[in-house]
């Protein structure tokens, strides 16, 4: 069985496992970090977003040997209860969740989504670049409010911070 090591969340990780494992499995079953969840099988939901050396990737489509040697951050690693992530914050404030299965990947890919498109989003960018993800209790329209106001929140904060160095 091939020795695997990456970092999660900032810990190195080693662990021996299947050449076959899932990258979403050894998170799940290996690690424990249950919070990236599995909504399907077939790479549509989204619902195991996590990200690679600082992109979002289904990890139900990637090999846990594929990410030796990576960053992974999955939804535990982004914020605390103490302090939320801009992103989390503007999920709770704007009611972008319902049962919450999918929340975790609808935030990281809206990170990622800020990440790529900056922090002024509009609708119809976040509605596209959603495509992958998939909310079955289809309360998209909190969801999209919810990215957008995490993503001009992102901005603010790095905004401070630089204004702080
Ligand atoms: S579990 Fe990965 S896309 Fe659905
Ligand atoms: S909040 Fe239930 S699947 Fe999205």
């Amino acid at each position: 069985m091939p020795l695997l090591s990456m970092t999660v969340n900032g810990a190195a990780v080693t662990a021996e496992i299947d050449i076959r494992m899932l990258l979403v499995d050894f998170l799940r079953e290996e690690l424990r970090l249950t919070g990236t969840h599995v909504g399907c099988d077939t790479s549509q939901c989204g619902a195991c977003t996590v990200h690679m050396d600082g992109e979002a990737v289904k990890a139900c489509a990637v090999l846990a040997v594929q990410a030796e040697g990576a960053r992974i951050l999955t939804i535990e690693g982004v914020g605390t209860l103490a302090q939320l992530h801009p992103m989390q914050e503007a999920f709770r404030e704007h009611h972008g969740l319902q049962c919450g299965f999918c929340t975790p990947g609808m935030i990281m890919a809206g990170i990622d989504i800020s990440r790529r498109h900056g922090t002024e989003l509009e609708v119809a960018t976040v509605r596209s670049e959603l495509e992958g993800n998939i909310c079955r209790c289809t309360g998209y329209h909190n969801i999209v409010t919810a990215i957008i106001s995490g993503a001009r929140a992102m901005g603010d904060a790095s905004a401070t911070s630089h204004a702080a160095e």
